[in-house]
């Protein structure tokens, strides 16, 4: 269960830290399954660098991956001739979006009750884990990711998504930790969102954002194990890890599952909304 004082936080700043939910054994764990996970991973599978329709092709592999694990590369792993420039273990920008359903490693560490608990406290009545991420954010080439709400992603209505996102390595400023605006959650309406468009296996944003910009957030630096848990219109981004450390994390989204989920999320699962996570728990 969540402290009042972890309450208060997340109901004042829309995110805070539980230090230390994961311990050391299930983060390594956690980290083998997703280096065999990613060892398997037949590169040739995935002819995005190879077809003339590479962009067609990239859009369909990863709108078919809300209900598969599928293995996503850094932006920058390639050099021009689309070799991969180092190891593909060290390539790889992160694993999506349904590990926590058909891996059986990573859903025993997913649908743990105390993971339901902290559900519980910050307001779920009902939770939903509607997606998951291994993010590797690699050592040199970890590439940035631009100032967004997640809300915009899986999108509710109401609006129900929180991100639980747990450190497999320690996440400081050096390997490019998250950042957020505190109170964001609350400052800022969301009004974009992220669709598919299922004839043409497209995806569009409609709506704007504010123009955030990093150096105006703050830091959220933690531990390996800890867990940030953010409501779904906290704002938060994080830098290019141009460090030479990796900055593993594993991030659960949850949506309620009374709310209402659009057909034209850009994330579509098969059946969707079926699996409470009260029902999961093992
Ligand atoms: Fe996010």
């Amino acid at each position: 269960m969540l402290s009042e004082k972890n309450k208060s936080k997340y109901k004042k700043d829309g995110y805070t830290v539980i230090p230390q939910y994961a311990s050391a054994s299930q983060i390594e764990i956690l980290r083998a399954e997703a280096e065999r996970i990613i060892d398997d991973f037949d590169m040739r599978s995935v002819s995005i660098f190879t077809t003339d329709n590479q962009t067609d092709f990239a859009d369909q592999y990863f709108l078919e991956s809300g209900d598969k694990i599928r293995c996503f590369f850094e932006e920058n792993a390639f050099d021009d001739k689309q070799h991969l420039i180092t190891d593909k273990k060290l390539s790889i920008n992160k694993i999506g979006h349904a590990l926590h359903d058909l891996n059986p490693v990573f859903k025993a560490f997913s649908y743990q009750r105390k993971l339901y608990d902290l559900a519980l406290s910050v307001g779920y009545v009902n939770p939903l884990m509607i997606q998951s991420m291994y993010i590797c954010k690699q050592p040199g080439i970890g590439g940035a990711v631009h100032a967004h709400q997640d809300s915009t992603f899986l999108y509710t209505e109401p609006k129900s998504c929180a991100g639980f996102w747990v450190a497999l390595e320690d996440a400081s400023i050096e390997n490019a930790c998250l950042w957020g605006i505190p109170g964001s959650h609350t400052q800022y309406k969301n009004d974009r969102r992220y669709l598919r468009n299922n004839d043409a296996y497209k995806t569009e944003f409609t709506g704007e954002w504010e123009n955030w910009n990093i150096e105006d957030m703050m830091p959220i630096e933690v531990k390996a194990g800890d867990m940030v848990i953010f409501d779904g219109n906290f704002v938060h981004a994080s830098k290019e890890n141009l460090s030479a450390k990796s900055r593993h994390a594993y991030v659960m989204h949850l949506i309620e599952a009374d709310a209402y989920y659009p057909k034209d999320n850009w994330l579509q699962r098969d059946p969707i909304n079926t699996q409470s996570i009260k029902d999961c728990i093992t």
